[in-house]
């Protein structure tokens, strides 16, 4: 692979815009289809606004800002963002028959030699793969958000995934500045969220149990065990504490943990009262408009200096 290619970009939401961001950073020509004209329109100005925490800590300048903008090309025609293009990126809404619908739709605008990515945060590789006629060129790419600060991406295989784009892609994101993980089997949530959301029931259900309040149980993955995972995995952890105690606290702990297959009842609550988070100003926690933008500058700023410090 060429190391400037044209990338589309499916969906200009809060991924997408900042994938468009990402690669045009790089100086590969961005080509980003939305087919709400809303959110395609805003993308640029949302996109200034990320920079605006990199312009801060010097880690961009407003030549870096206004060259990343002149390399993606806003478009509102499908066929538009993807024919050129030697990759596509799709990060719409988590939907399985709409992302199937839009890959049986780019197949017939893109030649045999594109490779197609989606940026689904669980649906199963594979089964979006089915309504491909071309099924080996397909796989996952998951970002995390904020993509243009994360570093990490699952690079995911399907059943039908060739080795040789598996292993372009994965170079292709090694290239474009990432982290790129291999998942060598398609299972339901790849590596991160399966983890992720293995740590959020447990925590929802100790909140249902009364055994904490929602400040305390945060309070104790941001100020303990969370503030060394940007350093340390789970498995070096084990390794550090020993193998050995670690089965011996797993042997009596595990039992009382969480198991339950269906999302907790503590969240469906709120949910039907119309609590959902930032965006309703309530969720688990209360977020006046202007506290949710300060959190989401905040967490920008130490994401990045977590990433800078984590880096040397
Ligand atoms: N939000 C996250 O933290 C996160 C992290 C990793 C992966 N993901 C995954 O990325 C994908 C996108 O998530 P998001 O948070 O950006 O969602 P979002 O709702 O912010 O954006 C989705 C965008 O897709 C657009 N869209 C809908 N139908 C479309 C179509 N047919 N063609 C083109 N655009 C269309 C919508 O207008 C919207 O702008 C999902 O699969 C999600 O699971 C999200």
């Amino acid at each position: 692979m060429p190391d400037k290619i044209s990338i589309g970009i499916i969906g200009a939401g809060l991924m997408g815009h900042s994938l468009a961001q990402l690669f045009a950073g790089q100086g590969h020509a961005v080509w980003l289809y939305d087919t709400s004209e809303t959110m395609l329109a805003s993308a640029p100005e949302r996109i200034r606004k990320n920079f605006r925490t990199f312009l801060e800590l010097g880690l961009a300048t407003d030549e870096d800002m206004e060259r990343c903008l002149a390399g993606i090309t806003l478009c509102s025609r499908l066929d538009e963002a993807v024919r050129d293009a030697g990759l596509i990126i799709e990060a719409v809404n988590e939907k399985l028959p709409l992302k199937q619908q839009i890959f049986a739709e780019v197949e017939g605008y893109v030649g045999p030699e594109t490779l197609l990515c989606t940026n689904t945060s669980a649906i199963s590789i594979t089964s979006i793969a089915e309504a491909l006629k071309g099924k080996e060129r397909f796989l996952g790419t998951h970002f995390w958000n904020p993509p243009h600060i994360v570093p990490c991406v699952e690079v995911i295989k399907s059943e039908y995934t060739s080795d040789e784009v598996f292993e372009t892609v994965y170079r292709f994101m090694k290239q474009a500045g990432k982290r790129p993980v291999k998942v060598l089997k398609d299972v339901p949530g790849f590596l991160g969220n399966r983890m992720q959301h293995a740590l959020w029931r447990e925590a929802a259900s100790l909140l249902q149990a009364g055994i904490a309040s929602a400040e305390d149980i945060d309070t104790v993955v941001k100020c303990g065990f969370g503030l060394r995972l940007a350093f340390i995995g789970p498995l070096e952890t084990a390794d550090l504490a020993g193998l050995d105690l670690t089965q011996d606290v797993q042997s009596y702990l595990l039992p009382f943990l969480e198991t339950s297959p269906f999302p907790p009842a503590v969240m469906e609550d709120r949910i039907k009262e119309g609590k959902l988070g930032v965006k309703t100003g309530e969720g688990f926690h209360q977020w006046p408009q202007d506290k949710a933008d300060r959190i989401i500058k905040q967490r920008d700023r130490v994401l990045l200096q977590i990433s800078r410090l984590v880096g040397e």
